[in-house]
């Protein structure tokens, strides 16, 4: 998994990310001596089980035995594959990535995007302070008019590129570079003049969930054509990738869904009434690697599209992709035409709460019959047809007995009718796979029967024993064995734990090293030897218990020399007292 990037690299991002500040940045943590606890984000408690430690570089949790390295808790908590999360630190902490390193292409683009990034942040501080100014009044009562509170515009940061706009003087006294600006799409170039690329119009900074302003969109005052002007696509920019509103995506912890509406101005709307967690995509239809963004906030997500024909159509193609990249997903049907924003004004928040979302198949059912004659035998044949064709994909039996139940109210045919038409049995839940010892089970094993393995290796993986204090033949179990042989040639713990295969990998891993080792080098080194002794002493024991067991049945003559060994174990058992 970790295969992409060299070995050391990875040591150096972990190693530079220190787990305590990032972990820390998540979770309020509490020190106690090389250890650091605090509530589990991972599940619900309200007794602190979520343990970092600072030495080893990695979490644990006693409770639900998440564990990992840096990499993976910003996995986790991020939702992000290994190389994303692996990126996203090493944005954070400047760290060039390891194919990157001495391409000076790579570090131009990496410094222009980080320039717009501040140019775009320095033009967002202007717009929003024009709206409360005189050349902004115009757009101000525009915002005001479509019911929007000071708080909400000081939530998104709203702001107002005046009819005559001067952002780009200002931003190019301040230091940034024409090229720059025209880079960020903040200005344009025509005829060899440059001009504002924004004028006259509310903005919409769009940020990121790091906060960086990617660009923004700019609404029209009134009439006037195109209704909204979005920054293009720049080196900072891809309108694929983003939502608007991912900040406060992430700042809402614990969703259990995302709302996906289609207007800018229908997220601001709900935030004013107090509805979290609502993105909107950029002005385009939405992308897989939108899905998959929205998927990592919550897990479900809800379209809220317009009521109209074109908002109908996009819900349809929302399905689509939404399904494709296997995000549940469920659909808000707002009555009337209307769109999320027009809704909460005319309804109220509590009517749109009330409102039920609805699953894909059942939505699909509902455009559906409004394509044909329900009150002819050909319209009720052809809406079946339809309708079978959509529940091949419904996989839960109860969810398919549903359908099946009110397709056969509408359409008149037999649920067995029905079932033929979909051309197959209720699906069938899929194999059981065969039961196999996981890593974890056989790992709880050990951890059962050889606390002292456990903890001669938590002691090892500190890397304060001298060389050659421990090796693998001191240890009888083979993952306690195997573990040692990847501590000694100089694995981390957190890398170790970044090459298991899943979870189970990783906590066993987590709940074999996370013995406390809070000691200083004197006691380490004393605790080392008090587990090897013990170790030694019973894997003596065990061999004089089997001998005595099996004496009675050997040979006379193998009968003594079992005998002299047993007496020599018996020596060697009193010496390790
Ligand atoms: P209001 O009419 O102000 O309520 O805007 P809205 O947020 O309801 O927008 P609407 O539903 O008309 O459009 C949804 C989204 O599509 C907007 O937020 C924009 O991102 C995008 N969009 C709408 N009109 C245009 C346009 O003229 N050009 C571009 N590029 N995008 C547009
Ligand atoms: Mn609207």
């Amino acid at each position: 998994m970790a295969g992409r990037y060299p070995p050391q690299w990875l040591d150096e991002l972990r190693q530079r990310a220190d787990i305590v500040s990032v972990i820390g940045s998540y979770v309020q943590l509490k020190k106690n001596g090389h250890r650091y606890s605090g509530l589990c984000p991972f599940h619900n408690e309200t007794a602190p089980s979520f343990s970092v430690d600072s030495q080893k570089q990695f979490y644990y949790c006693f409770g639900c035995k998440a564990s990992g390295s840096v990499i993976q808790f910003v996995m986790d908590i991020e939702h992000l594959s290994f190389p994303e999360a692996v990126e996203h630190l090493a944005e954070q902490l400047h760290l060039p990535l390891p194919e990157m390193q001495n391409d000076p292409a790579y570090e131009k683009r990496r410094s222009l995007k980080e320039r717009i990034y501040l140019a775009n942040k320095a033009a967002a501080r202007l717009y929003h302070q024009y709206l409360w100014q005189k050349e902004g009044e115009e757009i101000l009562q525009y915002l005001k008019k479509r019911g929007l509170s000071d708080g909400v515009i000081r939530r998104f940061g709203i702001g107002a590129a005046p009819p005559r706009p001067d952002i780009g003087k200002k931003l190019m006294e301040d230091g940034f570079t024409k090229e720059e600006l025209l880079s960020a799409g903040l200005m344009m170039e025509r005829d060899g003049r440059s001009f504002d690329m924004f004028r006259n119009r509310a903005m919409f900074p769009i940020i990121d969930a790091y906060g960086n302003v990617l660009g923004f969109g700019g609404r029209a005052m009134g009439d006037a054509m195109p209704k909204y002007l979005n920054t293009s696509d720049t080196p900072a920019f891809n309108k694929r990738y983003n939502v608007f509103a991912a900040n406060l995506l992430r700042k809402a912890r614990g969703l259990e869904r995302v709302i996906l509406v289609e207007g800018y101005m229908d997220v601001v709307a709900l935030s004013q009434y107090g509805v979290e967690g609502v993105a909107a995509t950029l002005g385009t239809a939405l992308t897989p690697e939108q899905a998959r963004l929205l998927s990592r906030y919550a897990p479900e997500v809800h379209i809220a599209y317009d009521g109209d024909k074109a908002g109908q159509k996009a819900i349809l193609r929302g399905l689509e992709v939404l399904e494709a990249a296997n995000v549940p997903v469920k659909v808000l049907d707002f009555p009337g035409g209307l769109d999320p924003d027009e809704f909460i004004r005319q309804e109220g928040v509590e009517a749109f709460h009330a409102l039920k979302p609805i699953s894909g198949v059942y939505y699909r059912m509902l455009r559906e019959k409004e394509k044909h004659d329900m009150s002819t035998e050909e319209g009720r044949t052809a809406y079946a047809k339809a309708c079978a064709d959509f529940l091949k994909n419904v996989r839960e039996p109860v969810d398919l007995e549903n359908y099946l139940k009110r397709l056969s109210l509408e359409s008149g045919f037999d649920r067995e009718v029905l079932l033929q038409q979909i051309g197959a049995a209720p699906a069938k839940p899929s194999p059981a796979l065969p039961k196999q010892e996981s890593f974890r089970q056989k790992a709880k094993k050990v951890a059962q029967v050889d606390w002292t393995g456990r903890t001669l290796l938590a002691v090892l993986a500190t890397g304060k024993l001298p060389p050659g204090s421990v090796t693998p033949e001191d240890f009888d179990d083979p993952v306690l064995k195997s573990l040692c042989k990847d501590l000694l040639s100089g694995e981390s713990p957190a890398s170790l734990m970044e090459q298991q295969p899943d979870e189970q990998g990783r906590s066993a891993i987590g709940d074999i090293l996370s013995v406390n080792t809070d000691m200083d080098d004197d006691g380490l080194m004393h605790m080392a030897r008090d587990c090897l002794k013990k170790m030694r002493r019973t894997r003596l024991e065990n061999e004089l218990e089997t001998l005595q067991k099996s004496m009675a049945s050997l040979p006379q003559e193998e009968q003594v020399r079992s005998m002299q060994r047993a007496l020599e174990l018996t020596r060697l058992i009193s010496e390790q007292k």
